[in-house]
């Protein structure tokens, strides 16, 4: 069953991907393996929209329309990251990065995300932690 200790730890491994994406650049690791890490950005981004997607669903989040909007946002900055390497070499990039698609993520997650997790946490019935519902504890 997914829960919001699930997101977290993709939260967790989506922050460490893009941290190791901008060392590559701007240590000026070789392009393949810089062109490897954004496509390990690319699809741990739509695995991780995809699990929050289906999160949403499942605890009958109200914003979930507008919620994939944002991800919709996301994934297209993350599909112009090569181009733009290529268009503005590593050291514009690594200042670029942090400011905007870096940004933008932390951002989300923070506001975005966490809109999720109070909505979760109001109306738990106790699926999403995994706990008892109150209708099956005995006294
Ligand atoms: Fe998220
Ligand atoms: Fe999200």
């Amino acid at each position: 069953m997914l829960d919001i200790a699930e997101i977290d730890r993709q939260h967790r491994e989506l922050v460490n991907m893009f941290n190791r994406l901008n060392d590559a650049v701007k240590n000026h690791e070789s392009r393949n393996d810089i062109y490897r890490l954004i496509d390990e950005v690319i699809s741990y981004t739509r695995l991780h929209f995809a699990t929050e997607e289906q999160l949403m669903v499942q605890s009958g989040f109200p914003e979930i329309e507008s919620h994939k909007r944002m991800h919709e946002e996301l994934i297209k900055d993350t599909l112009h990251l090569k181009d733009k390497l290529d268009y503005v070499g590593e050291d514009m990039f690594s200042d670029w990065f942090n400011h905007w698609p870096f940004g933008r993520v932390l951002a989300h997650i923070q506001y975005g995300d966490k809109q999720i997790e109070d909505h979760i946490n109001r109306n738990d019935s106790g699926f999403s932690r995994g706990v008892v519902p109150d209708t099956l504890q005995t006294a």
